[in-house]
């Protein structure tokens, strides 16, 4: 069972977006783990884009990730990692599939929605980045055996 971090980023909660986002998660058959709506700080954003750090982008990204509040999500499931990033779709929204949330509800780069971990290993970090242990909940949900093959 994979995990990953979702971000409905700020354009997303200001455009009414969150209903729309967890809508097509739970459609799909993934599970809620934890969700919490907050201000991101400077400090969370600089860790959590670290990565980027340095690159043409990056400080733009870090205002856009701060501008307003985003709903910060875990969702988990057999290949959760893939199944999450295909129903967001290409990081440039030009290039995302379409019926992804990315296609059809996005057109630029800067302003594009969510945010996925794209590996479980980035998804285990991240998910402790943004949660504290206890905000985990572990749950039984009655149709897993219907969703889940194991
Ligand atoms: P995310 O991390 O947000 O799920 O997106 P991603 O994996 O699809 O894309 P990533 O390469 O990790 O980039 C993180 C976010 O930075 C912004 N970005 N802007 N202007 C640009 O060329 C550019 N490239 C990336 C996007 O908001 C992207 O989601
Ligand atoms: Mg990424």
């Amino acid at each position: 069972m994979e995990r990953s971090l979702v971000l409905v980023k700020p354009d997303g909660v200001q455009r009414a977006l969150v209903g729309e986002v967890v809508s097509r998660l739970e459609r799909r058959g993934l599970r809620l783990v934890a969700a919490k709506f907050i201000q991101v700080s400077k400090e969370l954003a600089e860790t959590h884009y670290g990565i980027h750090k340095g690159k043409p982008f990056y400080d733009g990204l870090i205002e856009y990730i701060i501008s307003a509040p985003v709903m910060a999500m875990v969702w988990e499931g057999p290949s959760a990692i893939a199944a999450i990033r295909q129903t967001m779709g290409a990081t440039r929204p030009t290039e995302a599939a379409p019926g992804s949330l990315r296609h059809d509800f996005a057109l630029e780069v800067g302003r594009n929605l969510t945010h996925a971990s794209d590996t479980p290993e980035n998804g285990a970090s991240e998910v402790a980045l943004w949660f504290k242990k206890e905000e985990l909940v572990d749950w039984n949900r009655e149709v897993d055996r219907w969703v889940f093959e194991k």
